[in-house]
C-alpha cells in the first residue's frame, strides 16, 4: 500500500507545472488515500531547512489556471554537483548521499521528479542508488525524445504565436523587417510551429544552417512583390551556414551555456543590405503565466498517471505521449538524446510549398 510520496519540480519552469502537481495530489489522496509532501526548489529541498511541505487537498485548490510552480524550482540543483561555498570561494559537491538518505528518513514510497532532459537524467542516476522515481517530461522546448509531445510547448508556442501576430500590424505600418527571436534551445519546434502558425516569411532553425544572403534574398523578393514587410521567426539555436550559435552566457559545470544574440545578428545584416529592421528577443515571456488548454490537459493527465504508476511500483519510468495515448518509458530510453525538428517534418515541406524561406536556398 502507497502510503507518502513526494513530488518536485526541477529545472527551468513551463507553463503546466502547477496542473501536474495538482493532479497528483488529487488522484493520490483521493483514488489512493495517500499523503503527498512537496519538495521546494527542486532537489534542494532535501537538504535546505523548511524544504518539505505537505500538499493536502486545500493546497491544490485554484491551482490549474497558474503559470510557474507553487515548489519553486532550480535549474543549478543538480545533487551530484552541487554549488556550495567554502572559504569565501564557490565549488561543487556530490551531496546525492545525502538526498537518498533525506528520502528515506520521510519514508516516501516514491518520488515523482517533473523535468526537462536535465533533471530526468539526475533522477535515473539516483533511481541508480536506490530511490523510487518516476519522471514527468516538462519543457517549452519539446525536446525531450521519450514523448511526442511534452508540457509547456503549447503555451510558448501561442505566446510566441501572438507575438508574431502583433509584430505584423506594426511591421506593415512602417515598411519594416521584424525578427523575432524564440527560445527552444538546440530545437527548432517553438520557431517553426508559430512561424507556421503566425505565417512568418522566413524561420531560422538550428537543424537548417542558414546562408544570410538568402534571408535578405527573400526580403527583396517580398518588397518586389509589392509587400513593404516581412516578418522572421529566428530560433535562439539557429547559425549561419558554416558558423557557430552565439551564446549571450557560457557554461561551467553547474550552468548550461545560454543561447541569445542570433537575432540581433540577422537583424544587422538585414539593415546592412538597406531594409530597415528591428528586432524583439521573446525570452522569458514564452515560459510564462497562464498554460493553454492543451497544455493544462496533458499536465494533467501526466501528473495522474504519474501516481498510478507509483501505486503500482513501477519505478525509473517516465509518463509520456504516445499516439495520443499516455504510455510510460525507461528514463534512461526517454532522455537518450535530445529530439530535434526532422528535415522531412511534413511541417517543413508544407511550409517551403507555401512560400516560407528557411534561409537555405
Ligand atoms: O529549456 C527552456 C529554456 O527556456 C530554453 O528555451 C532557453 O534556452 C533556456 O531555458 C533559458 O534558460 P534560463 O531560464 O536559465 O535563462
Amino acid at each position: 500500500m502507497m502510503k507518502r510520496i513526494g513530488i518536485l519540480t526541477g529545472g527551468g519552469d513551463a507553463p503546466g507545472l502547477n496542473a501536474v502537481i495538482r493532479a497528483a495530489v488529487k488522484t493520490a489522496v483521493l483514488e489512493h488515500d495517500c499523503e503527498v509532501l512537496g519538495i521546494r526548489d527542486g532537489f534542494d529541498g532535501f537538504i535546505d531547512e523548511q524544504g518539505i511541505v505537505p500538499l493536502g487537498m486545500q493546497a491544490v485548490r485554484g491551482l490549474l489556471p497558474r503559470g510557474g510552480t507553487i515548489l519553486g524550482t532550480a535549474n543549478r540543483g543538480n545533487p551530484f554537483a552541487r554549488l556550495v561555498k567554502r572559504d569565501g570561494k564557490q565549488e561543487t559537491v556530490d551531496v546525492s548521499d545525502e538526498i537518498v538518505k533525506g528520502i528515506e528518513k520521510l519514508k516516501m514510497d516514491a518520488l515523482l521528479v517533473v523535468g526537462g532532459d536535465g533533471t530526468l537524467h539526475i533522477a535515473h542516476h539516483l533511481y541508480e542508488k536506490g530511490v523510487p522515481i518516476i519522471g514527468v517530461p516538462k519543457t517549452i522546448d519539446n525536446d525531450i525524445c521519450g514523448t511526442e509531445v511534452t508540457f509547456g510547448f503549447d503555451t510558448a508556442l501561442n505566446i510566441a504565436m501572438d507575438a508574431i501576430d502583433r509584430l505584423h500590424t506594426t511591421a506593415e505600418a512602417h515598411h519594416r523587417a521584424m525578427v523575432l527571436e524564440l527560445m527552444g534551445r538546440n530545437a527548432g519546434f517553438i520557431a517553426l510551429h508559430a512561424g507556421m502558425a503566425g505565417g512568418t516569411d522566413v524561420i531560422l532553425i538550428p537543424e537548417i544552417p542558414f546562408k544570410f544572403e538568402s534571408v535578405v534574398a527573400k526580403v527583396q523578393e517580398r518588397v518586389e512583390l509589392g509587400y513593404k514587410f516581412s516578418i522572421l521567426a529566428v530560433s535562439e539555436g539557429a547559425k549561419p551556414l558554416g558558423g557557430e550559435q552565439i551564446y549571450s552566457r557560457e557554461g561551467n559545470e553547474v550552468y548550461v551555456p545560454r543561447l541569445g544574440g542570433i537575432g540581433h545578428a540577422v537583424g544587422e545584416y538585414i539593415q546592412s543590405q538597406g531594409f530597415e529592421t528591428r528586432v524583439t528577443v521573446l525570452g522569458h515571456i514564452q515560459r510564462g503565466g497562464t498554460p493553454t488548454a492543451f497544455d493544462r490537459i496533458l499536465a494533467s493527465r501526466y501528473g495522474a498517471a504519474a501516481v498510478r504508476l507509483a501505486a503500482k511500483g513501477i519505478f525509473d519510468r517516465m509518463v509520456r505521449l504516445q499516439s495520443g495515448k499516455v504510455t510510460d518509458i525507461s528514463l534512461e530510453e526517454a532522455t537518450a538524446y535530445t529530439k530535434q525538428v526532422q528535415l522531412d517534418d511534413d511541417l517543413i515541406i508544407s511550409a517551403r510549398g507555401m512560400g516560407i524561406s528557411f534561409g537555405d536556398e
